[in-house]
């Protein structure tokens, strides 16, 4: 296969070009096309009109590609899903939190969505995770302890790609959140998984993460270095998992 890549300076979809129209010159040039940006509206609009696949990469809402390597890799680990306890825990309601609910439900997991309670999950997407669910129990909770019992544990950042927030709001708001030593204590499962989707806040050796250190103080944010560390091996086979699933899904939709 080859792929092209068309960033939001080759094209000017939405700009002077409407997204129906991109997507009818692209489909008829493309054998299927992958959009990560922000709006969901769009992902949607191409497949309308694109005539060929069209694969959600990640948006605002959303990031169904995520989950079939992070399911994938909760397999092999476990060898089973169903009763799986995983426990989500942070920014509720990010893309990611959505479609590990909605995935969870689906596959029989048990979901518990740990987070303060402006950053719980919509009603819309907790009908559709009940709507979807195959027997898992979904629970949605601003209680840290409710993390007992996790088979595996899942945090992501707290401040999203294209998130307007005020990062030091946000930080204050999830601070009890964090990833870290008491939190898998609070598990009071010795063996539990950690997964995040990366990139984690959890050193100083980025540019931003830096610049949070310089300003505010904090050396890791939703996850700790001594956590991430201690369970890097199943972070980074979840991270390569992206390859072999997205191939997956690839070969799925176009065969
Ligand atoms: N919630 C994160 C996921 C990154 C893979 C973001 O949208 O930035």
């Amino acid at each position: 296969m080859q792929v092209t890549y068309l960033g939001s300076s080759e094209i000017q979809m939405g700009k002077k070009e409407s997204v129906a129209d991109t997507a009818k010159v692209l489909g008829s040039m493309f054998d299927g096309i992958e959009y990560r940006g922000f709006s969901q509206q769009i992902v949607e609009d191409l497949a309308e009109n694109a005539n060929v696949p069209v694969w959600n990469g990640l948006t605002d809402e959303w990031h169904p590609t995520q989950m079939i390597a992070d399911f994938m890799t909760l397999k092999e680990h476990f060898s089973y899903l169903e009763g799986l306890n995983l426990t989500y825990i942070g920014d509720g309601r990010n893309n990611v939190a959505n479609s590990l609910l909605v995935t969870a439900a689906k596959l029989g997991v048990n979901i518990t969505i740990i987070a303060p309670k402006s950053l719980q999950p919509d009603q819309e997407v907790i009908d559709l995770a009940k709507i979807q669910s195959t027997g898992g129990t979904i629970h949605i909770t601003d209680d840290i302890t409710a993390s007992k019992g996790s088979d595996a544990i899942y945090t992501d950042v707290w401040l999203s790609m294209g998130e307007d927030a005020d990062f030091k709001e946000r930080i204050d708001l999830l601070w009890d959140y964090q990833v870290n030593q008491n939190l898998l204590d609070l598990t009071e499962n010795p063996e539990v998984i950690v997964l995040h989707c990366l990139p984690a806040f959890h050193n100083t050796k980025t540019e931003i993460s830096k610049t949070i250190y310089e300003t505010y103080g904090y050396e890791s944010l939703e996850i700790t270095d001594e956590v991430f560390q201690a369970q890097s091996d199943i972070i980074f086979q979840e991270a390569e998992n992206r390859l072999h699933s997205i191939k997956a899904i690839l070969y799925w939709s176009l065969k």
